[in-house]
């Protein structure tokens, strides 16, 4: 009998225990696989966490079973139940109650780590300097939540679970090291060996097409709001010699530019077309002959691709471009203001508009335009080959805006209307006095234009102040924004001119506001909107055609539903504000 009698032969097993390099290895590659599954974009710290401990675990388990032949049996059962702890782990018993503990705690911790900040808090602290009381504290944190859960839960996690979670918190601090790569990222690399994960990884995708008036314009944009692609056209340089927008010079620029721009958008963005989600084009507003043009291209690609197609409002894309960028909630404030467009509306939700108040006459771009063109600054050797809008803004750098005195429109109407005709004419008249004064002739540059540039700047500024100050009033009021985090957002080609938006700094310092402004590259037209505006629609189920017959453009669309009526008979008296600019 050999009972209690030692033999020569070493445990194969106890050989490997005692090997230092096996367990860095196997300390790394735990390691790694948690910071390779943290690099996923969709994964969150405790996801990762967890994953990490069942891709271990599971690992385990087939590794025993194949490399050892260990019966898939817990250690109360069979032979292993004579054995001690180590001798279970010696003779490969699957579930061992280190086992055991291992594979609940990742659980349990992450139900822990899931309520709040406080996980992501001890991180900081342990990182930071970890000391015995911060980590205990941080442990008493998930105690605190478990104890609200099990009591046995929480002495696990308080008893057990320290080391692991500290470990673990330094760990997710150290893959924090690794910058993770952006979703686009990820796609291209996988794009590298041809596989296409564009609709399953990305989501939505969609290419949004603009020729509402004179840019043609695309992008594709995914459902975070990552720019993949994007082209665009301006017609801007033809119209300014031609002294405004020719339609069918227009239509006849759209259409030698849209395949071409479209096809850039696409290919910048690697995405190929069967792996957009949708295609969105601007329908209305617009100029009857572009909106034609960037239709009829849209529905020929709609029916090749066989895509859902999403027709969208220009102003509703404008309205909601600020939501690509900022964490923006419905509702809130929206001013439009361009060369074609001019308003004041309640943004509900995605297509979901109250009209305050609009431009009676033409748009506040437009007569910067007319009275750019009158005072001929394309001639002037700074503003040659600017927009009317941004050459007034220019040259207004350089005069004295109290050298005139236009007196703002619409003072004694008490609603959210604009008007801009009537400030244009008594410009133009201006104008001409003045080329009398100094006797030159219509066509060249006066030695006031800039003075001119000036106060028109200046009385649009204050007008358009004004209408938005009495807006949020009224909103205020009504209870229809926030009292003390309403936002006004404020978008179109004149929103990027930085004294009318100092001027609407005035206001919304004076009303408690936000004031959110896109930049100006997405505050003129582009194609990124319409992209964007088509994710907002796809993601609330809005507005998606999977049948296109009877889609037509519409030139004239008004935007939501018109209160602007009620606002005038509410007759708010808006306090005057210094407009110190
Ligand atoms: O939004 P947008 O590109 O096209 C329309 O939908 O109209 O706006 C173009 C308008 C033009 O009238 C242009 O003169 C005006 O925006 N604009 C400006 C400035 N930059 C462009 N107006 C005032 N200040 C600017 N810096
Ligand atoms: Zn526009």
């Amino acid at each position: 009998m050999n009972v209690g009698v030692a033999h020569s032969e070493v445990n194969p097993n106890t050989r490997v225990m005692n090997s230092r390099g096996m367990w860095l290895t196997y300390a790394l590659g735990v390691g790694l696989l948690h910071i390779v599954l943290l690099s996923i974009p969709f994964f969150s710290v405790p996801v990762a966490w967890t994953l990490t401990n069942v891709i271990h675990n599971l690992g385990m388990y087939v590794f025993l079973h194949a490399v050892k032949g260990t019966p898939f049996e817990t250690p109360d059962q069979g032979k292993a139940r004579l054995l001690t702890h180590w001798e279970q782990l010696d003779y490969g018993v699957q579930f061992t109650s280190s086992r055991k503990f291992f594979t609940i705690s990742p659980i349990i911790l992450f139900i822990a780590a899931s309520p709040g900040d406080e996980t992501r808090d001890c991180v900081d602290d342990i990182t930071s300097g970890a000391t015995r009381s911060v980590s205990a504290s941080c442990n008493n944190a998930a105690t605190d939540f478990a104890r609200e859960r099990t009591p046995l839960l929480a002495t696990v996690i308080h008893e057990e679970g320290i080391i692991y979670r500290v470990s673990m918190l330094i760990l997710n601090k150290a893959a924090g090291v690794f910058s993770k790569p952006s979703r686009r990222e990820i796609y291209e690399f996988l794009r590298s060996f041809n596989f296409r994960p564009g609709k399953v990884f990305l989501h939505k995708l969609v290419l949004g097409i603009e020729t509402s008036c004179d840019d043609t314009a695309a992008a594709v944009v995914d459902e975070t709001g990552n720019v993949l692609g994007e082209a665009i056209h301006s017609q801007t340089e033809v119209h300014l010699k031609t002294g405004g927008i020719v339609p069918p010079v227009a239509q006849q620029l759209h259409r030698e530019n849209i395949q071409r721009i479209v096809q850039e958008a696409l290919s910048t963005s690697k995405v190929s077309p069967s792996e957009l989600s949708a295609i969105a084009t601007t329908v209305k507003p617009g100029l009857a002959l572009s909106l034609g043009v960037g239709l009829s291209f849209s529905l020929q690609l709609v029916d090749q691709l066989k895509k859902p197609f999403i027709p969208i409002h220009h102003m509703e894309a404008h309205a909601l471009t600020i939501r690509l960028l900022n964490k923006v909630e419905f509702p809130f404030l929206v001013l439009l203001i361009s060369g074609g467009h001019c308003l004041l509306a309640l943004v509900r939700g995605v297509s979901d508009f109250l009209l305050l108040g609009k431009s009676l006459d033409i748009a506040p771009g437009d007569m910067l335009d007319k009275v750019a063109r009158r005072l001929s600054l394309i001639k002037h050797p700074e503003c040659s080959t600017m927009s009317g809008g941004k050459a007034i803004e220019h040259l207004a750098k350089q005069g004295n805006k109290l050298h005139f005195d236009f007196k703002p429109p619409m003072q004694r109407a008490k609603n959210c209307d604009f008007s801009f005709t009537g400030l244009q004419h008594v410009i133009d008249k201006i104008i001409t006095q003045k080329e009398k004064e100094e006797g030159i002739q219509k066509g060249q540059i006066l030695s006031s234009a800039a003075h001119i540039a000036a106060a028109v700047q200046h009385t649009t500024a204050c007008h358009i102040a004004k209408r938005t100050h009495r807006a949020i009033l009224f909103c205020k009021q009504r209870d229809l924004l926030s009292q003390s985090n309403a936002v006004l957002v404020v978008s179109g080609g004149v929103a990027s001119n930085l004294y009318i938006r100092k001027a609407l700094e005035i206001v919304t310092n004076a009303t408690q506001c936000t004031l959110l402004c896109p930049p100006p590259r997405l505050c003129t037209d582009n194609g990124i909107m319409i992209a964007w505006n088509g994710i907002e629609r796809l993601r609330a189920g809005l507005g998606i055609l999977h049948n296109t017959e009877g889609i037509r453009y519409e030139p004239k669309c008004p935007l939501g539903v018109d209160i602007s009526k009620e606002v005038g008979e509410a007759a708010i008296k808006v306090p005057r504000l210094k407009m110190k600019i």
